[in-house]
């Protein structure tokens, strides 16, 4: 576990520093996410070691709308999307915080669910983490997800991955977030 690693919603003075060290999947996405904190939509939560921005992770409240999870399960369940820690803090269990992080704030606001998209078609090995922390198929089947975005060198790149979609449950209220998801069946 990272000591000195702290986790917090980004702030708009916040964008130099995350533009200049999270390149991944392009920039242009942070001062979006910013945009849709602001409307309510969103938290983009930052992890930091010191000054420096390190990962980071969009939690959604509508859920994730390519999978109407909350429909389907008939509660709320935001959705954890892009989950992405730099490549030489990993395995210090920093992405595990940042996903504890979303699930304090979903759990806090009383949503029942949680949940993410884990490749399958490539198989992600993110998925390990997930399940270790509870998240489970929900039994929804098989979606595509894609995306486009620009590059540092101004290349548009598209990303396409076939996924899985994994829930947890939360607690209903206070006490820490459990290892006890699992979809209803
Ligand atoms: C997934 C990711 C955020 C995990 O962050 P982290 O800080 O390493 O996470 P933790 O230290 O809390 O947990 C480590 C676990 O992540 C998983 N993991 C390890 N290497 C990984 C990798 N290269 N890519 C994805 N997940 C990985 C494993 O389950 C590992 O646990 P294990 O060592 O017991 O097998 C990070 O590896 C990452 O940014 N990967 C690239 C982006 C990505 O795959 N995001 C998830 C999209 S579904």
């Amino acid at each position: 576990m990272s000591d000195a690693i702290e986790i917090r919603p980004m702030a708009v003075t916040d964008l130099p520093l995350v533009r200049a060290h999270l390149t991944n999947g392009g920039t242009a996405k942070h001062a979006e996410r910013l945009a849709r904190q602001a409307r309510g939509e969103t938290v983009y939560l930052i992890a930091w070691q010191g000054a420096r921005p390190v990962g980071h992770a969009l939690l959604k409240w509508e859920g994730a709308a390519d999978v109407s999870a909350p429909q389907r399960l008939g509660a709320a369940c935001p959705d954890v999307e892009d989950l992405w820690v730099a490549e030489a803090l990993r395995g210090q269990g920093v992405g595990s915080r940042l996903l504890r992080a979303a699930e304090e704030l979903a759990q806090a606001r009383g949503c029942p669910w949680i949940g993410l998209s884990v490749g399958v078609v490539p198989p992600s090995p993110a998925r390990r983490l997930y399940e270790r922390l509870g998240y489970r198929d929900a039994g929804f089947g098989l979606h595509v997800e894609r995306d486009e975005y620009v590059d540092e060198a101004g290349e548009t790149r598209v990303w396409q991955e076939t996924c899985l979609y994994l829930v947890k449950a939360l607690p209903s209220s206070g006490g820490p977030v459990q290892e006890r998801g699992g979809p209803p069946a």
